[in-house]
């Protein structure tokens, strides 16, 4: 998988040589390439900013340096990936459909946006998905990229050790995972759940499947099915 990220912040993406992605890099599965928006700007100053048409507050990131940027990285495969709080909301199941993608080109907006041709031009001949990571907003699209990345990275084949410790992780059957635990068996006078030491796996299964369910109806009562369905 090749990633392209376009910022004016290359530093941020220092977080990527660590840990797992970084290892990800280094054995080649994943390249990852930052490229600095300002080196697409012409300018004394290389500004990549100007006020918005219309009128209003903040700034609106000029089309011209982002074209001349994706002209540079799109190829005719690629997939470009706009951060945004008014895109759509980014899920595992959107982590594992971008982990599919053969290309993928994060575009990151500062200020108040990009201005919007910039994603009409490019939906011309690439797929373009403006997303969000919630409703919350940041002040730009480098911190949601850094999250998107690992999201979709870690579920790359090949990415984690253990494949089945993907499974039954939160998101990944539209529920809440399970609580865990480790030794020791007792601590500060809180006991592990008893059935985690009966050695019975079917009830440990059954079990878990019900505390997630509880879980989920708890925090997140909108992921469950609202038709009385049983899970
Ligand atoms: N940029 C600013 N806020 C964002 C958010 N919530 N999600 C994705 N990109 C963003």
């Amino acid at each position: 998988m090749r990633i392209d990220v376009v910022t004016i912040f290359p530093a941020f993406f220092a977080a990527l040589d660590v840990s797992l992605l970084g290892r990800a890099r280094q054995s080649g599965l994943i390249e990852v390439r930052i490229h600095d928006l300002r080196d697409f700007a012409h300018d004394r100053h290389r500004t990549v900013d100007d006020t918005p048409y219309g009128g209003g507050a903040g700034m609106v990131m000029r089309a011209e340096p982002w074209g001349e940027a994706l002209d540079a990285v799109l190829t005719p495969g690629s997939t470009l990936v706009v951060p945004t709080p008014a895109g759509s909301l980014f899920t595992q199941r959107r982590a594992r459909e971008l982990s599919a993608r053969q290309h993928l080109v994060f575009a990151c907006g500062r200020y108040e946006g990009i201005d919007q041709r910039v994603v009409e031009w490019a939906r011309r001949d690439h797929e373009v998905l403006e997303l969000s990571l919630g409703d919350y907003v940041l002040n730009g699209g480098e911190v949601a990229t850094l999250a998107m990345i690992e999201a979709a990275a870690r579920v790359v084949p090949g990415m984690v050790g253990n494949p089945e410790s993907l499974v039954e992780e939160s998101h990944e059957e539209g529920l809440l995972e399970y609580p865990s635990y480790t030794k020791p068996a007792s601590w500060r006078g809180l006991d592990v759940p008893p059935i985690l030491l009966s050695g019975h796996h079917g009830a440990i299964a059954a079990w878990r499947r019900e505390q997630s369910i509880d879980r989920t109806r708890r925090i997140r009562p909108e992921l469950l099915p609202d038709d009385g369905t049983d899970l």
